[in-house]
């Protein structure tokens, strides 16, 4: 089914339900849990976390019109922020000329360390350890047959000599396969297991072992052409002149890649995913080169379109961890329509360089506060105790005066029921 749903903002929350359930197939069951303010129940939260005492609640809103590698997607974002899924929804759109995203994962592969110190000859160590590489490799196997068993696993390991204070230290990473997981605990097991081996092997003593966020080896990018028929040359000039900021100045790549943010976390929390670990992942990738830089990029083809990149890593999982426990990660899983870790960081690549184009493209040409001030009124309306119809009629008032703030909004909904 097509996913560019025509005005889905402006349907009935029933009529929305609608289309979302017949896109994705949901069951009856699964179209009531989403109506359900509290689908979460307290047994299910209990598991999940220590101490429960409560849930809390972000709203679902579903993007529009992305096309990922061919397929049409509805995508789920869970976020506080206005404007942002409007936002995803119309970079999408405008992608869709060109036939929308490009987008391609690496194999699912986290990389687990293991620190060893207070050893004696850190190059005879690293030998000794590459020399038994195999029976390392087997042994962090034996912890978990059925990762194996699906094609998963500890495929190679690497020594590296780190220095700090003037220590020396050695440093294993152990390369697993996580299929469909996340992974930190696939990779931390066994990262475990293998430590008194490698203490062994090395004469030192092991101190951190466990998964790191900068999963190098699992990096997702997307691709997506803008054709300056769809945006207009002001808007492929304006954004290449706001990427150029970026690309130079770490204060404006903080902001740009912030706004990228916006929309993977979004789609990484609404599947019940660990939005620390992407975000850990991604700043420290922005700056591995030694300088703090965008996550996207920006430059014309022949034709003189807006061409846009983006990479990063994305460790998300399907199995283990809320993904499979939170009804309604799992119901957002169902929606995207993704059978694997891969396709879905995929589509969350593709969001990230969408939410990226439509701020680059409204900061560089009309500015984002004209559209977050349009629906920011509303909150404003509602705050000034406007009900049903004049919620939009206040919202209307306030934003043409741009006053947008209680007091006048109080004074628009008095002088309105005077009338
Ligand atoms: C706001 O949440 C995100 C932006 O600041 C991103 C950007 O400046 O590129 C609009």
């Amino acid at each position: 089914m097509n996913s560019a749903i025509s005005k889905f903002y402006e349907k009935s929350l029933g009529d929305r339900l609608d289309a979302v359930r017949d896109h994705a197939n949901l069951t009856p069951d699964e179209v009531s849990s989403l109506k359900k303010y509290a689908a979460l129940d307290f047994e299910t939260a209990n598991r999940m976390i220590e101490n429960v005492i409560g849930t809390t609640q972000l709203p679902i809103g579903i993007a529009t019109n992305f096309i990922v590698n061919g397929k049409e997607i509805l995508v789920p974002m869970a976020l506080e922020e206005p404007s942002v899924v409007a936002a995803a929804s119309k970079a999408a759109g405008n992608a869709r000329a060109s036939g929308g995203f490009q987008a391609k994962a690496d194999e699912p592969v986290m990389i687990g360390q293991i620190q060893l110190i207070n050893i004696k000859d850190l190059s005879l160590a690293a030998r000794s350890i590459n020399e038994r590489k195999k029976d390392i490799l087997e042994l962090a196997n034996s912890k978990d047959p059925t990762l194996v068993s699906f094609g998963g696993g500890a495929k190679d390991l690497e020594t590296r000599i780190i220095k700090h204070g003037g220590k020396e230290m050695l440093v294993i990473h152990i390369y697993v396969d996580v299929r469909d997981a996340m992974g930190a605990n696939a990779v931390n097991t066994m990262a475990e297991a293998i430590a008194p081996t490698l203490e062994e092997l090395s004469g030192g003593k092991a101190c951190l072992r466990i998964i790191s966020n900068l999963a190098t080896r699992r990096l997702a990018r997307a691709k997506a052409v803008w054709t300056k028929e769809e945006i207009g040359e002001d808007a492929v000039e304006g954004v290449i002149n706001a990427y150029s900021l970026a690309a130079a100045d770490p204060y404006r790549a903080a902001t740009h890649n912030k706004g990228i943010m916006n929309g993977i976390d979004a789609v990484v929390m609404a599947t019940g995913n660990d939005w620390r670990a992407v975000e850990a992942g991604a700043h420290a990738y922005a700056s591995i080169g030694g300088q703090y830089r965008p996550l996207t990029k920006y430059y014309k083809d022949m034709k003189g379109n807006l061409v846009g990149e983006i990479e990063l890593p994305i460790a998300v999982g399907l199995v283990g961890g809320a993904t499979k426990t939170h009804p309604i990660a799992k119901i957002s899983v169902k929606i995207l329509g993704v059978k694997s870790s891969k396709e879905l960081a995929e589509i969350i690549a593709a969001v990230g360089l969408a939410q990226n184009f439509a701020a680059l493209r409204a900061l560089s040409t009309e500015g984002i506060q004209k559209g977050h001030m349009k629906l920011h009124s509303r909150n404003i309306a509602v705050l000034a105790g406007a009900v049903d119809d004049e919620i939009d009629a206040v919202a209307k008032i306030i934003s043409e005066e741009k006053k947008v703030n209680v007091a006048r909004a109080k004074e628009a909904l008095e002088e309105m029921r005077k009338r």
